[in-house]
């Protein structure tokens, strides 16, 4: 039987710093609450945490509600009682003013909205209607909307296989350029953050979104692609082993435990090689760890039986040195490597271009 809708019944009007609600009171240091049973309880529970997720919200209309009616400066005041600084408030109210109330979703966070909130109404709905029906986390809500970003002007200078500093969506464009001029669509089977595309790529691409943070989703290891199905895939597997999930590049690029990276690695690359028609380019990041040289470009060459078509370096000015490191033992890593196979062969020959 579905339970009803979750709400705190006023027991009176709040008065400042305290909510006396049925079953209990709320103030600024606690919860009070009297002898209920525990279906009220829970539903307490799941009332807090829906006034936890309006709480931007409630912020940003209770601003423009003084606003509209030209009652003054409250911003300071705010700051003081939110705890909230003023670029966070006027946020608050601009989320708010732009999305209206009919067009928020109880069931997507505020964040989802604000991250729609720059849009016209319809294209909100559209992105908004999308994330429910996908449940999509904020994060995948981002790198949707970044892979659908208009088109920039096609990048054309020159690949070079020492890339230094270039940004990554350009090598990965040059490289199909370069090596898939007869390529028209590309699965990126670890799109993350969407990082790889800025929209100058020549071909048409799909992406596989995983948020490190979430244990379903996608697995490149397992596509839902027939053989052969799509022209190119792109990988970008994690290249860090036993990184904290709570690290930065843990839990920005994902992580697998010391030994098992390995493996993970050689099942996406085969998997990725099952699918792909024209061939496959992988980013892999040979470095030290554990006091070892890792070279994962061998994972890759071995996972396929073969040695790449090509390889183009990402290099960079700056390495990430952590300051636990004393003596230097090893070079601090600066860079990739773009690992590149084709299926027809090593010859770097003219192909026929997909579009004329
Ligand atoms: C190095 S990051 C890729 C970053 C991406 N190229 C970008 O620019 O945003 C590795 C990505 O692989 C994803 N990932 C890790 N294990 C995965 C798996 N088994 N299947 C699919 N994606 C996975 C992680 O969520 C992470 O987004």
């Amino acid at each position: 039987m579905s339970r009803p809708a979750r709400q705190l019944r006023l027991a009176k009007p709040p008065a400042a710093g305290v909510l006396t609600f049925d079953g209990g009171t709320l103030t600024r240091v606690g919860l009070d609450l009297d002898d209920i049973g525990v279906e009220h309880w829970s539903d307490v529970g799941r009332a807090l945490a829906d006034i936890g997720q309006s709480l931007r919200w409630a912020i940003g209309d209770w601003l423009l509600f003084g606003e509209h009616r030209d009652w003054g400066d409250k911003y300071t005041d705010a700051q003081a009682w939110f705890g909230l600084d003023y670029k966070s408030l006027r946020n608050c109210a601009y989320v708010a003013s732009a999305v209206e109330v009919s067009r928020r979703r109880d069931n997507l966070s505020w964040t989802h909205h604000a991250e729609v909130a720059a849009f016209e109404p319809d294209e909100q709905d559209r992105w908004l209607d999308r994330a429910a029906k996908n449940g999509w986390t904020v994060r995948e809500l981002r790198a949707w909307m970044k892979g659908a970003k208009p088109k920039p002007l096609p990048v054309h200078t020159p690949l070079l296989r020492f890339c230094q500093n270039l940004p990554t969506p350009i090598i990965v464009s040059q490289i199909l350029r370069v090596y898939f001029p007869d390529a028209e669509t590309a699965l990126d089977t670890t799109a993350g953050d969407g990082g790889f595309w800025d929209g100058s790529e020549s071909v048409s691409v799909t992406l596989l979104i995983r948020d490190p943070l979430r244990e379903d989703g996608p697995d490149f290891r397992d596509l839902d692609w027939d053989d052969a199905s799509v022209d190119v895939v792109v990988m970008d597997p994690p290249h860090l082993a036993d990184a904290g999930a709570d690290a930065i590049m843990g839990g920005r690029f994902g992580t697998y435990p010391d030994g098992h990276l390995e493996e993970v690695i050689r099942d996406g690359c085969r998997e990725a090689w099952r699918v792909a028609r024209v061939g496959l380019i992988v980013k892999v990041t040979d470095h030290v760890h554990g006091a070892r040289y890792v070279l994962e470009s061998d994972w890759v060459r071995n996972a396929l039986g073969r040695e790449p078509f090509d390889e183009v370096y990402q290099v960079r000015n700056d390495a990430m040195i952590d300051p636990k490191w004393e003596e230097q033992l090893s070079a601090y890593n600066n860079g990739s490597t773009f690992l590149i196979f084709r299926k027809d062969g090593d010859r770097h020959i003219q192909r026929t271009k997909a579009t004329a």
